[in-house]
């Protein structure tokens, strides 16, 4: 293990070292603990870090500075609409991405390494439940989606086929991640192909360019954003897992869309057939300041820019037909090759553009004490998972039905929107409008069959 005095140096050499000014306070254990935590920060990237995070809050977070002159809506041929289209065409996407599935060629991909910050809850989203009657959580009913695309897959095609679940975790999620899937036997499905890895950490830094200690013993750190992905792909050789394997296609999404469709056939026969190596699912925006981000084009090339980057005056602008310009809503449900994430691994992982969040963060003051501060102190710096879009060779955007296919989970009940009885309401009306559709009718107490309601 490291020395105080070689770790000393380091941090030295970054200009970090008042993270070991409480070190003649701490026991040994504490101080071991803090020891191995500052070996693992290189000095150099400590120091780059550090500098970049203060530098980018500095030119001010926040709508993007000359976008209305680069922005476009995605030129039409890029989209397609599984809202719009016909039966034929929808049929004909589905049995592609099914055949796909039969082949063992698509996974599924899970984002879950984010905090819940916003749900205001301890443990990993996942394992929040809604208060539906079944009381599944989120983890299982994502679980119970790949048992039944699997079974379909194989129905229609007569194999017997899987699709692998990787899960993508942080240093909050990863522990409590496992234990709760090996207390439920993994729902399931065959723990072999359910890969938990977990992503990297940054530094939380001041907007001086010091990182901050959170206690005396421990630095503040965060998870590197779901753009961060692309760096645990290689840590953890999933890419390599995944070739073994035969997966061609990946499935990424993110954790909180209570109405996620795991290995949508249509979704990724839609980009397999447009000959895709990127892709995204989109939906019409509900209402200009919604905070979901737009895929767009920037300069000429896709992108999505996030809702806190685009001003109101430009998220508000109507096209001739009267509806929002910028209407494609992006739900975190993005379609790559396996081949384009190797190419992006390999060329384009560094250039990904590091975005600033200026959040509230708990530290110890000079004199030891703990503190939670009033207003934002520190900038945590994250990596997108949609940044890649631009070194694509051919993205496309697929339209679905924002009913069917989103109501994400972000706030406790407390809020107005995007709660746990918007997410509960938005998956019962489905399964409601499923019965009826398979033919079904609602009685009342008394055997009085319901008026249809709808949704
Ligand atoms: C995200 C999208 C936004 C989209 C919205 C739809 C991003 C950056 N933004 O916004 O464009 O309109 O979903 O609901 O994708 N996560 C990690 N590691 C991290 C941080 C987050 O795995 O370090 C995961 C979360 O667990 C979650 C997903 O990424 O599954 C999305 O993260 P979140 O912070 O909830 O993104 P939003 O701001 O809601």
């Amino acid at each position: 293990m490291a020395s105080e005095t070689d770790v000393r140096a380091k941090l030295q050499r970054a200009g970090q070292d008042h993270l070991l000014r409480f070190w003649a306070d701490l026991a040994p254990e504490p101080q071991a603990a803090l020891l191995a935590e500052l070996a693992s920060l290189e000095p150099d990237a400590l120091r780059e870090h550090c500098q970049r995070a203060s530098a980018a809050c500095a030119l001010a977070p926040g709508p993007l500075l000359d976008l209305e002159a680069r922005l476009q809506p995605l030129p039409p041929e890029r989209v397609g609409s599984a809202v719009r289209c016909d039966r034929e065409t929808l049929l004909r996407w589905e049995e592609e991405g099914f055949r796909q599935i039969a082949l063992n060629k698509v996974a599924v991909l899970l984002l879950a390494g984010g905090q819940g910050t916003r749900l205001g809850v301890t443990y990993p989203k996942g394992m929040y439940q809604v208060g539906l009657p079944s009381q599944k959580t989120l983890y299982q009913l994502q679980a119970e989606r790949i048992r039944r695309v699997q079974q379909l897959a194989g129905q229609r095609l007569g194999t017997h086929c899987t699709v692998p679940w990787y899960i993508m975790t942080s240093e909050f999620t990863l522990g409590p991640t496992i234990k709760f899937f090996k207390e439920r036997d993994f729902f399931h499905l065959d723990p072999t192909n359910v890969v938990l890895f977990e992503q990297r950490m940054l530094p939380a830094v001041t907007f001086e360019g010091k990182a901050i200690l959170e206690r005396k013993d421990k630095v503040a750190m965060a998870p590197d954003g779901n753009g961060g992905l692309y760096c645990a792909l290689v840590d953890h050789q999933i890419l390599e897992d995944m070739k073994r394997r035969g997966v061609e296609f990946v499935h990424v999404y993110c954790v909180d869309n209570i109405l996620v469709r795991l290995a949508d056939p249509v979704f990724i026969g839609f980009c397999v057939l447009q000959g895709a190596d990127c892709g995204a699912k989109v939906v019409e925006k509900a209402y200009p300041e919604e905070p979901v981000g737009v895929v767009c084009q920037v300069d000429g090339v896709p992108q999505v820019v996030e809702y806190n980057e685009i001003s109101p005056e430009i998220a508000g602008l109507r096209g001739a037909d009267g509806g929002l310009l910028y209407n494609t809503g992006n739900i975190c449900n993005h379609f790559f090759t396996r081949g384009f994430l190797d190419m992006v691994t390999r060329e384009f992982e560094p250039l990904l553009k590091l975005h600033v969040a200026v959040k509230k963060v708990p530290y110890v003051d000079e004199e030891g004490n703990l503190v939670k501060p009033l207003r934002p102190n520190g900038i945590k710096m994250e990596k997108f998972v949609f940044d890649v879009f631009q070194f694509a060779k051919n993205f496309v955007a697929l339209e679905v039905c924002r009913e069917e296919e989103f109501s994400p989970l972000k706030n406790a009940d407390t809020a107005s929107s995007d709660n746990p009885s918007t997410s509960r309401r938005a998956l019962l009306a489905q399964h409601y409008r499923w019965a009826l559709q398979a033919g079904a009718h609602f009685l009342d107490v008394h055997g009085v069959q319901l008026p249809e309601q709808s949704g």
